[in-house]
């Protein structure tokens, strides 16, 4: 078997491409055609950018999972949809063939209904990397319930802002993750986020580290226990819920440059084809292999690199509950061995990381079924590049640089493997059916090669964003009106003489701290919220390991100690405990003063400058209400 819609060389790459660009609607419903709907949409595409308003095979009717599920049970009911390893090299791995996960999303389906969840309602999956997450995810698909997946590293403040933004009925937890050396407790976690959270009428708590939690009568109930349940009953089969193509599949959280996180809204048609779709070619995967993605489902990428597309291909594909340096920095090349593994997807903070650990963590590893690597999540630098290429890859394995956001839903801009160039540092070239445009500080299309400017997309690709849960207006503002008719993705690029696309990162207010996308305005907020903080103003700086680091300048009024060090790591667990560990600043400097302008604003890019150490060239800062203030800065830095 290959995919009928599997781009095989560099002439089909551009046929495809110039079919796309003609007509995105009519090349868009071909790719549909392949997979299996319960009635044909009427129209394959309406849109306008001004409202914004997408809608993709309109009229159509289907369920994401009989996609993911149903449709390979006849042909490859035997083959493994999902393999788990466990955090504990020890612990015996679990595999679920696409029969074995049919049936168990199947029960758990018959939970969700028996526990309330209707069409539409918002659930909330807070859980470890366990098949389980994976199991939940899709049954809240089959039930046509909307998912909520939040990352086991959010603190209770966190989930409880997500829940109630999103109304979540149901919470489905475990009561605690294992992650390296850590025991996380997800359900103590759940319960704090709960006392604020009056829609939640129910929790199903699943056992993975048998930490004891309390289990609150009338609203919490276990997993298996109600698995026993159904399974008395004698329920197996679920019949899927029939969806409209443009119902929505899930809402997932992601930080802007302000506010609170905004919840992307994703829809049961579109995302279906588009995950699919660039699963299959940018890793130009072959029916057999084994996928390897070291995402947490809690992020984009393990949705649609972990359950949806890889599922939706009907390919295997592993999930990971541990991190690569536990016990030691060889963990994935023990499972690259151990699973005979031919595509690993990685993020380059992951990748810098066991640079640093050196290679002798790969000796005595073969590696040699890999056939191809991925990054995604931020621009890999080309050192770290080069390092994953001839360690792991041993020069023969093509590395696709994937680009893309939790907005776009898939991969935009990446080579296909093998098929395209590949250039270290470059996402290189975009997908068919996608049309980048570089658009400089007038707001003017800059058009040619060798040229920069900010990334935007012209047309609607089928799994763009539909909306922000509960507030269109702040969708339209975010995304589409900074330039008419377009999408503002908030990242720059350059396009050099060959056309091909470099990713230089964010020109919003936007961190990207190993991966993990931070919103400078959140931190702040978090920051501010500690008693003694008068005012604070958060940048990047660059970091060897994540990418960027988050650098915190803090006007501080005195506390009841006058311990900086003190006070420094109160600051610290004021973050982790309204946003969590990961938004925690890796520096913090006490200041007298912010550098602002006569009206007010903070000019951050001299605190950017300050912090990126480049403390010569900080420009004009006569504009300033007190210049002083700077000097006084660029002294302290930490
Ligand atoms: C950045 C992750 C350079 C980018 C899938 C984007 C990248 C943000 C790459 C989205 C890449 C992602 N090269 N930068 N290959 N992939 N980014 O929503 O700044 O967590 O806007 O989605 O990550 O992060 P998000």
């Amino acid at each position: 078997m290959s995919y009928p819609y599997q781009v095989k060389s560099l002439e089909e790459y551009k046929a495809a491409y110039a079919k796309s660009e003609a007509d995105p609607g009519a090349f868009w419903a071909e790719i549909a055609s392949h997979f299996s709907w319960r009635k044909k949409w009427d129209t394959a595409l309406e849109w306008n950018f001004t409202e914004p308003k997408v809608e993709w095979f309109k009229g159509g009717r289907l369920n994401i999972t009989e996609n993911c599920i149903d449709r390979h049970l006849e042909k490859n009911g035997n083959t493994p949809a999902l393999i788990w390893e466990s955090n504990d090299p020890d612990e015996a791995h679990r595999s679920l063939t696409y029969r074995q996960l049919y049936e168990k999303v199947c029960q758990f389906s018959h939970v969700l209904r028996n526990n309330g969840v209707k069409k539409g309602d918002r659930v909330c999956i807070y859980m470890g990397m366990i098949p389980e997450l994976a199991i939940a995810v899709l049954a809240c698909a089959r039930v046509g319930a909307i998912h909520s997946v939040v990352f086991g590293g959010f603190s209770a403040q966190s989930i409880a802002d997500r829940i109630q933004d999103a109304q979540a009925t149901v919470v489905v937890t475990c009561d605690g993750a294992f992650r390296g050396a850590k025991d996380i407790p997800l359900k103590g976690m759940i319960d704090d986020a709960l006392v604020t959270c009056p829609s939640v009428k129910r929790v199903i708590v699943c056992t993975r580290t048998r930490t004891p939690v309390s289990m609150i009568k009338g609203r919490d109930t276990w997993w298996e226990d109600e698995i026993r349940k159904v399974e008395t009953q004698g329920l197996t089969d679920f019949p899927a819920e029939e969806m409209d193509s443009e119902d929505p599949l899930f809402i997932l959280y992601t930080s802007g440059s302000t506010g609170k996180p905004k919840g992307v809204v994703h829809t049961h048609g579109g995302f279906m084809i588009f995950t699919a779709y660039t699963f299959v070619n940018m890793f130009q995967y072959k029916p057999g292999e084994i996928h390897f993605c070291t995402a947490d489902i809690g992020w984009i990428t393990g949705h649609s690199y972990i359950v949806y597309g890889p599922l939706g291909a009907g390919a295997t594909s592993l999930m990971f509950e541990g991190v690569p340096t536990w016990p030691d920095a060889g963990r994935f090349w023990q499972i690259v061995d151990k699973y005979k593994v031919n595509i690993l997807y990685t993020a380059p903070t992951a990748i810098r990381s066991l640079m640093g650990y050196g290679t002798q963590y790969l000796e005595g590893y073969q590696l040699d079924s890999l056939r191809v690597l991925g990054t995604v999540g931020e621009p890999i630098n080309e050192e770290a590049w080069h390092w994953y290429h001839k360690n792991v890859g041993k020069e023969k394995c093509p590395v696709v640089d994937t680009w893309w956001q939790t907005e776009t839903g898939g991969t935009m801009i990446s080579n296909l493997a093998g098929i395209t160039p590949a250039v270290p540092s470059f996402a290189t070239l975009p997908m068919p059916g996608i049309h980048p445009v570089l658009i400089d500080e007038k707001g003017e299309e800059v058009k040619g090669n060798g040229v920069s400017g900010n990334l935007c997309i012209k047309y609607p690709w089928p799994a763009i964003l539909r909306t922000t849960y509960g507030d269109h207006e702040r969708c339209r503002t975010n995304y589409f009106a900074t330039y008419s008719n377009l999408y503002f993705t908030g990242d720059g690029a350059l396009r050099d003489e060959n056309g091909m696309y470099r990713i230089t990162g964010r020109v919003d207010d936007v961190l990207n701290v190993s991966g993990h996308r931070i919103g400078t305005a959140e931190v702040e907020n978090a920051i501010n919220m500690h008693t003694g903080v008068v005012e604070s103003a958060v940048v990047g700086f660059p970091h060897d390991i994540k990418g960027q680091g988050i650098y915190a300048f803090v006007i501080y009024s005195g506390g009841h100690s006058n311990d900086e060090q003190l006070t420094r790591q109160d600051i610290l667990q004021t973050v982790s405990r309204v946003i969590g560990p990961i938004a925690k600043p890796d520096k913090i400097q006490f200041v007298k003063g912010l550098p602002k302008t006569r009206s007010g604003k903070i000019m951050r890019r001299i605190l950017r400058k300050i912090a990126e150490g480049e403390t010569a060239q900080l420009g004009d800062t006569t504009t300033l209400l007190d210049p002083g203030v700077v000097e006084e800065i660029v002294v302290g830095k930490v």
